[in-house]
């Protein structure tokens, strides 16, 4: 899908897009190798002691319309640091492209955002930027980025890179929605949080009937701005059929924060085969789950042998069909990771697959005699 973020329409609150993500990482040098190799990003731009910055080294990554920033500190007095003992590798900055800086500041910390960094400008040869930065939940934060005439590889301060020859591309396109993980009973505060202060709206789908909490053991609501270009699950844990994953998540990251990005694909297959073969891991996948799939999701273009060798889920909404997967968790904390997702008309975030899952995990039980 090819859409240029600057002929999208914003909201009273002038935002258009996720800019990009920047993750705070423990060793972002070697990370990086991951995210290229495995996950199929270019490194496109670079900032560091060799570029004049002294705390910090930050890695760009590019693939299409994602842009992520693998950021360390090498200094141990560094607030990032500080993140890292907290929440381990994690989502630090989830920056949204905006034409008016200063209005998305001013109007989020008159409406109750935690000012972060009042806005300032950035420059170098390439041209200038305006940022600006607000709390968002945990230590999660959403820089404003108003680009005034940079014309560089990433911002300024930054450096291009040569020619990535290492990475290997598959196939992701945009992200399509970022995932946060609430504490008990704390999703309601954070949606009116972007409602309120963002004013987002909620994002009504055909996944919002509680019929899977109890299976999933977790509640969630979309927000979204209003060219829905920006889509933003909350989660809470929830009593259910086994333990929360949000429970856990929220154990080991010691509170709030981003559980998973999702990016999007044009040829799922494809990317998630080559995705494997360079050695991402994704969660397994019960071969029973594709026993009754075609019942659930009715006609689909996909071959059901090929779907089911590489573990793809698959839902559907009333608008369409989409088919996901997602990765194991990508550090030691059972914490972050990603989604991949291409949408067949369906609208919606795949929460049949929670009961579809859990059913099928309990035919294995049961052929096992351990029901
Ligand atoms: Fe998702």
């Amino acid at each position: 899908m090819e859409v240029d973020h600057k002929d999208l329409k914003e909201d009273l609150l002038p935002l258009r897009a996720v800019k990009h993500v920047e993750l705070y990482c423990g060793n972002a040098k070697q990370s990086a190798y991951y995210y290229r190799l495995a996950l199929g990003f270019s490194f496109v731009a670079y900032q560091g002691p060799e570029t004049g910055v002294r705390d910090r080294v930050s890695y760009v990554l590019q693939q299409d319309k994602i842009t992520l920033v693998l950021t360390t500190p090498i200094r141990s007095d560094s607030p990032i640091t500080d993140f890292l003992v907290k929440h381990g590798d994690g989502v630090r900055d989830i920056a949204l492209e905006t034409s008016d800086a200063e209005k998305a500041y001013n109007m989020t910390t008159e409406r109750g955002a935690k000012s972060v960094a009042e806005p300032y400008i950035i420059e170098d040869e390439n041209g200038k930027m305006k940022l600006a930065t607000v709390e968002a939940y945990g230590d999660t934060v959403h820089t404003f980025v108003e680009n005034m005439d940079y014309a560089g590889p990433f911002m300024p301060k930054f450096q291009a890179t040569p020619k990535d020859t290492l990475a290997r591309p598959v196939g992701l396109t945009y992200i399509d929605h970022i995932v946060g993980n609430m504490d008990w009973n704390k999703m309601d505060e954070a949606v009116d949080f972007y409602q309120n202060v963002f004013g987002f709206s909620k994002f009504v789908s055909f996944d919002d009937k509680d019929i899977s909490t109890e299976y999933s053991a977790l509640r969630s609501t979309v927000v979204s701005n209003q060219n829905k270009w920006i889509k933003f699950p909350i989660n809470e844990p929830a009593e259910g059929m086994r333990k929360s994953q949000i429970e856990e998540y929220v154990t080991f990251n010691n509170g709030p924060g981003v559980q998973h990005v999702a990016m999007s694909t044009d040829n799922i297959i494809e990317t998630i085969s080559k995705m494997r073969a360079q050695g991402v891991d994704f969660l397994n996948t019960p071969s029973s789950y594709y026993d009754d799939l075609l019942d659930r999701v009715g006609d689909i273009d996909e071959q059901l042998k090929t779907l089911a060798e590489l573990g793809i889920l698959v839902d559907r909404d009333d608008k369409g069909y989409m088919l996901q997967l997602f990765t194991k968790p990508v550090e030691d904390r059972p914490t972050l990771f990603f989604e991949i997702i291409q949408r067949k008309g369906a609208e919606s975030f795949g929460k049949g697959n929670f009961k579809a899952l859990f059913e099928s995990i309990e035919r294995e039980q049961e052929r096992r005699g351990n029901l």
